[in-house]
């Protein structure tokens, strides 16, 4: 657990050099805020990222927030997106919105990218600021996910299923956990699940180096806070 004190947030290095760079909506999220009814209400989208996932959201007529950890990130927003878009660094674990003020949390490919115990951590920002009756979609990566395979081979797990995996740029200094659905129903179990499906990711498809394709799965998340 020390090793894990050390080692400060990799990602704005990673936003700033382009290593990460998703700028098209994820066609699985796509799908979800289809099927959902159109309502006027606030969005957090955490670990926003590039934006991505923000326009989507108003086109649902939500007033997305986004907030991330990396300022580069925040800026891009801001200089490629629109000036006026509501984005904000900040850092997952303390959420600076009040208790039951938001309507919905995006916690799209973000919430498993530290410990475990920090992870619960943003679970429990995200069960105090949902209204109740407010919604939560979630992308979690599964331990069937090709990286899980790739952190057991050549990773430092440095708790259970959760591991460093410095062997390629991009993924330098980040943390992984990997969820199984046991552990998923236990950490969402204050939410009335109404979607839970173990899906690849159209954006995270990928040839491995050996040839072989990758299996990105991700547990996917919908769910609603008790009234
Ligand atoms: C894999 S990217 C996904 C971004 C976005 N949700 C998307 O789908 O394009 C993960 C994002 O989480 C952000 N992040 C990592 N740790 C964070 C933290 N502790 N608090 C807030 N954001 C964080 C990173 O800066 C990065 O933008």
């Amino acid at each position: 657990m020390e090793k894990v004190k050390d080692i400060s947030n990799p990602w704005e290095g990673l936003i700033k050099e382009g290593a990460y760079n998703l700028q098209k909506p994820e066609p699985n999220l796509l799908k979800i805020l289809k099927a959902s009814e159109r309502i006027d209400a606030f969005a957090l989208d955490l670990g926003c990222g590039l934006g991505r996932h923000l326009a989507p959201l108003q086109e649902k007529g939500f007033q997305p927030i986004g907030l991330d950890i990396s300022p580069s990130a925040i800026r891009f927003i801001r200089k490629e997106l629109h000036p006026d878009s509501k984005v904000i660094v900040g850092d997952m674990k303390v959420l600076p919105f009040e208790d039951e003020s938001l309507d919905l949390v995006l916690a799209w490919r973000s919430v498993y990218l530290q410990s475990f115990k920090e992870m619960l951590q943003s679970v429990d920002e995200i069960k105090r600021t949902l209204k109740p009756g407010g919604k939560l979609i979630a992308a979690i990566r599964s331990t069937r996910n090709t990286l899980y395979f790739i952190g057991k081979e050549k990773g430092v797990e440095i708790e259970e299923n959760t591991f460093i995996i410095d062997d390629e740029k991009y993924l330098k200094g980040v943390i992984f956990h990997f969820s199984h659905e046991q552990e998923i129903r236990k950490v969402f179990s204050w939410l009335t699940i109404t979607y839970l499906n173990e899906e690849i990711l159209e954006d995270t498809k990928y040839t491995q180096k050996d040839g072989r394709p990758s299996t990105n799965y991700y547990w996917i998340v919908v769910g609603e806070k008790p009234r």
